[in-house]
């Protein structure tokens, strides 16, 4: 979507390897008058970390990739340009015991994912990425490092979750890690709209997020062949990740959730870190893959969020279904993940991420394609679908995930300031009522907007 003849292109692509190239980039941003757009893993889903519509130069952290792993303490630094793979393959080669709550797919950058929230199949135990950061180095828009200490609580409070290229450039975070066992079960159970697809869907919203912390369970929904030739139906794939082995999976999604069916055959034991590769529907071995930061194809997509605190009813499922039979729905995928557990215990103001208690689950819908020509017709339908959800999602406002940004809900002024009110419209979507103190602590560390994109947090005040 943004590679085409007349996407803007940036002045210069700077990669930095020491600490003094950064507070370089951003003295001779600020001298020349462009602006700086930080990359980590380039994952961003409205490519605004490497597209402007104002001259402007990349900030791309690729050389900024150490991956320190301290298994006594439990903790490690993994510096911004790393990928979550990297993250990964760097916590499993010292040991089977730990782990780190981040997101499914292993090429994204830490940098924009630690900025945004990020949350995966160890949500439900443990919460999202940002919860789990415990310092950071950031170099602010005067050129100066500074770490938790020295940034002060306020910062280090916005940094986590309060959206990337908005408070100054993280170079690397200090992270918790997390105890996982030895062994994990993964499962896949397909039904499609033959096999009672949607009454199971419909089950699955009051269950998935009252099952024991241990079992995160998510239901991917696509177009996929029938059984009838030439016919299309529509899959919905319940998977789920238990920390613990088959034999105690079984009984207790028996008892839980018997109309899944799910059976031995549905379940592979694994470790914490093949199970990323398998949520990735990659092969679980050899490990290494985790290292390929272009392991998966690329498609351009759209991509838009929703928070449910209420179960659609089966005819509303059956609509939402049978949307994946319309056209342009070739590679659309809706990825519903149920929360519970620990997200419910976390405050909505311990970090700038709100999307906590009540929330029965988190859906991310994608739609892809290949030729640029579809675009159109691809992101209309994803449209239509989130028009279809909007009385499902949160009656009285309804949230959104920063990171899959989603520009239709609005953007900053290009050029010149953007009012409270006016970012108002998506930054109180995405951050509820943390977005005031994210103002407050912008106006506070860059009053002159230096690092800025289409729905970073504005200051204030007019520059
Ligand atoms: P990118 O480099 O594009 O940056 C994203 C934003 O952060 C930009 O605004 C950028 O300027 C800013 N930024 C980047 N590095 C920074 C730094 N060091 N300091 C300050 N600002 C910085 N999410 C999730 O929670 N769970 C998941 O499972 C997934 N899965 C997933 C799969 C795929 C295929 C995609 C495309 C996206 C996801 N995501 C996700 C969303 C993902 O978390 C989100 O896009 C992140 O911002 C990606 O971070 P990158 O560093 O790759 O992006």
């Amino acid at each position: 979507r943004f590679s085409t003849p007349t996407t803007p292109k940036p002045y210069a692509i700077i990669t930095p390897r020491k600490t003094s190239h950064v507070q370089s980039t951003i003295y001779c941003s600020k001298n020349h008058g462009f602006q700086l757009r930080i990359r980590s893993g380039g994952h961003d889903v409205e490519g605004v970390s490497y597209v402007s519509q104002v001259p402007f130069v990349i900030l791309d952290l690729v050389n900024f990739r150490d991956v320190n792993v301290d298994t006594k303490n439990e903790v490690a630094w993994v510096q911004s340009g790393a990928t979550t793979g990297e993250l990964y393959y760097g916590i499993a080669s010292k040991t089977q015991t730990l782990g780190f709550p981040a997101g499914i797919c292993h090429t994204i950058g830490i940098g924009g994912h630690l900025s945004g929230g990020g949350f995966g199949i160890l949500g439900r135990k443990y919460g999202l990425a940002a919860d789990h950061v415990i310092d950071a180095k950031l170099v602010d828009a005067n050129g100066r490092v500074l770490h938790r200490k020295s940034m002060g609580e306020d910062l280090f409070w916005a940094i986590r979750g309060g959206g990337g290229n908005t408070f100054g450039v993280v170079l690397a975070w200090k992270i918790k890690l997390v105890p996982v066992p030895p062994v994990v079960t993964v499962f896949t159970v397909n039904k499609n709209l033959e096999q009672n697809a949607t009454k199971t869907f419909h089950r699955w919203q009051y269950i998935a997020h009252k099952l024991s912390r241990d079992l995160f369970t998510t239901v991917w929904v696509m177009k996929v062949n029938s059984s009838q030739v030439g016919r299309k139906t529509v899959l919905a794939s319940f998977k789920g990740m238990f920390l613990g082995r088959i034999d105690v999976l079984i009984p207790l999604i028996q008892y839980a959730f018997p109309e899944l069916g799910l059976a031995r055959e549905n379940c592979t034991e694994m470790s914490w870190v093949q199970s990323v590769l398998y949520f990735g529907a990659l092969p679980i071995e050899p490990v290494e893959i985790l290292l390929n930061r272009s392991a998966l194809p690329r498609l351009s997509l759209k991509a838009k969020t929703d928070y449910i605190r209420e179960p659609m009813s089966e005819t509303g499922i059956e609509g939402f279904m049978n949307m994946f039979l319309e056209e342009g729905t070739d590679f659309a995928i809706t990825m519903i993940e149920a929360f519970g557990g620990k997200m419910d215990e976390i405050r909505e103001n311990e970090i700038p991420f709100p999307h906590r208690s009540g929330i029965l689950f988190e859906s991310v819908y994608i739609v892809q394609w290949r030729n640029e020509e579809d675009a159109g017709l691809c992101i209309n339908w994803i449209r239509r679908l989130y028009s279809y959800m909007s009385s499902y999602a949160s009656k009285s406002l309804r949230g959104a995930y920063y990171n899959y940004k989603d520009l239709d809900l609005g953007t900053n002024n290009i050029n010149g300031y953007t009012s409270y009110e006016q970012a108002s419209v998506w930054g109180l979507k995405y951050f509820r009522n943390n977005f005031k103190r994210l103002v407050r602590i912008k106006t506070m560390i860059d009053p002159m907007n230096f690092f800025s994109n289409e729905q970073s947090i504005p200051p204030l005040l007019s520059p």
